[in-house]
């Protein structure tokens, strides 16, 4: 089995990504166990807690990432950027210094926005992000879901065929890519 991570990168309950995030186990390949690594309760980043005991929060979540063959994010975005509490967990990820998760993890990026442009600058700011700190990020399919609220039924159930379709595709192209990190 591969150990997928998912990231979810909206905290409020009714959350259009966390919508999406329920319909991907359906939609993986067989080898994929998907586990959701919560970010909610994650202290924001902060030097004067990186002592012996760091955040317990800091520390499961660390281990949760440790643990996963890969990692896929799933955010929407804000004042046309990441969300802080992404960018929080990916800080909190780099540290301490020469024990950082993320690096060498293989990773995709899905963004989803009630809006036309499907948080494409929010996408693109977390690419660029994960480049810098060694995480190989899938280069395709880029998937900018837009719309959001027409790709669900009224029960929160991913209902677009076209949705449905490319994420089948960014998941089966997600098995291929982790496989050539070994
Ligand atoms: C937003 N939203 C938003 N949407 C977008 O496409 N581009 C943006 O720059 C922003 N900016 C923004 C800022 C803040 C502070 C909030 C709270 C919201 C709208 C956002 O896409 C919408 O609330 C989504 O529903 C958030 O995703 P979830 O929570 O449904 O997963």
């Amino acid at each position: 089995m591969t150990n997928i991570g998912y990231i979810v990168g909206s905290l409020r309950n009714g959350a259009y990504t966390r919508m999406l995030s329920r319909a991907l186990p359906d939609l993986a390949p067989s080898s994929f166990k998907l586990a959701e690594i919560g970010i909610g309760e994650l202290p924001l980043y902060n030097q004067d807690l990186e002592t012996d005991t760091p955040p317990p929060a800091w520390t499961s979540f660390r281990n949760q990432v440790k643990n996963s063959d890969a990692i896929l994010f799933i955010t929407p975005e804000y004042n046309r950027g990441l969300p802080a509490a992404v960018k929080n967990c990916v800080d909190v990820g780099t540290r301490p210094p020469k024990q950082g998760v993320w690096k060498g993890k293989p990773a995709a990026v899905i963004s989803l926005s009630p809006g036309r442009l499907g948080a494409m600058a929010s996408h693109q700011q977390l690419r660029l992000l994960l480049s810098v700190i060694g995480v190989p990020v899938m280069p395709s399919p880029e998937v900018y879901l837009s719309e959001a609220s027409k790709l669900f039924d009224s029960t929160g159930k991913l209902t677009s065929e076209d949705t449905i379709k490319l994420l089948t595709t960014l998941l089966h192209d997600f098995e291929t890519w982790i496989g050539r990190f070994g």
